[in-house]
């Protein structure tokens, strides 16, 4: 059995804060914060909940895919910053798209999109389901501390979907997760938050994100390199096969980094982290959809998708567009 994208959808919120607005938080400004992570602005949610933008992108992705809820046979929502815990965010997308199937959430931190992804292509690929939809929605503003300049001027919130299904012409052609222990905790958000924190009186620093960058940096490069390029050797292309990388857009200095080492031509590299910035599990997926909606891309066009996140988690798939 083959598994096809046949739908992309996104949703941002409203609010746009710009670099040089988190001078009221921290010392910092534009120049520092574009000139080391290539962010400009990013989307903060303010009036909008996960569930609020998790079900517009994941409707835009069923519009786009021409499928009605009820065709779905299954709902995957990747996130750490659900609005609840329990019902989870798949659970209540359900109800939003009309769909009677199961629902889970899993969280694989940046990389959700691409586990999401690959957890999909495996059921369809077994016969288990013919549609699933797959979400990656993040709000970092929940978890973000804002008197903190090395990580509150990296993160923003959004949505991503799309839809999945047996019916196509296969262009799924590689998934792959991995995960590496992060003994170090390099990137940590220890404490319980949801839209309704269950303890006010938990330590600020205990329920937001701190991270040591430098690590995750270096660590970002090595398996967003690893990655790719065992994709290419497993799947038989070779780096000329591939015309776009979608990447987990939190830097663009990793990406310029990795794209060294693929020996890969930088603008083959799709970024929007100049308008959104690190959107985590919803980064790829935000990406894929503007991609796909730009007209960049024909039938027979290779797009591998990449990620890594906290955990550390990391992924890579490739698709050959089939529109
Ligand atoms: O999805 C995964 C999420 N995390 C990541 O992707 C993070 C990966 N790491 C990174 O992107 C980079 O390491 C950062 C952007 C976080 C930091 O960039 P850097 O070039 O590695 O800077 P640095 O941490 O080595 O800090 C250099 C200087 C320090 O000042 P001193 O000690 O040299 O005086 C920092 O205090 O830059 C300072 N600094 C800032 N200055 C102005 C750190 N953040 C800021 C800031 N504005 N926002």
């Amino acid at each position: 059995m083959k598994a096809s994208v046949i739908g992309t959808g996104s949703a941002l919120p409203k609010t746009v804060v710009k670099n040089d607005d988190f001078k009221q938080w921290v010392d910092t400004d534009d120049e520092w914060i574009y000139s080391h992570t290539g962010i400009k602005e990013r989307r903060i949610a303010k009036d909008e909940t996960l569930i609020s933008l998790a079900a517009d992108a994941a409707k835009k992705a069923l519009a786009d895919a021409g499928v009605s809820g009820e065709e779905i046979d299954l709902i995957i929502a990747a996130t750490f910053t659900p609005d609840c815990f329990t019902p989870t965010l798949a659970c209540m997308l359900q109800n939003e798209v009309g769909a009677t199937c199961p629902a889970f959430d899993l969280n694989a931190a940046c990389s959700g999109f691409i586990y999401a992804l690959d957890v999909g292509y495996r059921y369809i690929k077994s016969g288990a389901a013919k549609k699933v939809l797959i979400v990656a929605a993040d709000m970092l503003s929940r978890v973000t501390n804002f008197s903190d300049r090395g990580t509150c001027v990296l993160f923003g919130d959004g949505a991503g979907a799309a839809v999945l299904s047996a019916q196509g012409e296969g262009n799924i052609i590689y998934s792959k997760t991995e995960a590496e222990s992060d003994t170090k905790f390099s990137l940590r958000i220890p404490g319980l938050y949801s839209r309704f924190p269950l303890n006010e009186s938990l330590p600020k620093e205990e329920s937001v994100v701190s991270m040591d960058g430098n690590e995750i940096y270096m660590n970002a490069v090595r398996t967003m390199t690893r990655d790719i390029k065992k994709a290419l050797s497993e799947s038989g292309l070779t780096i000329s096969d591939i015309d776009y990388i979608v990447p987990h857009q939190a830097n663009s200095r990793i990406i310029d980094a990795v794209a060294i080492k693929l020996k890969m031509l930088k603008e083959k590299f799709f970024m929007n982290m100049p308008k959104y910035g690190n959107t985590s599990a919803a980064s790829v997926a935000i990406a894929l959809d503007e991609l796909s909606k730009s007209g960049m891309l024909r039938k027979g066009t290779h797009v591998a998708l990449c990620a890594f996140g906290g955990g550390f988690t990391s992924g890579c798939a490739i698709l050959e567009w089939a529109k």
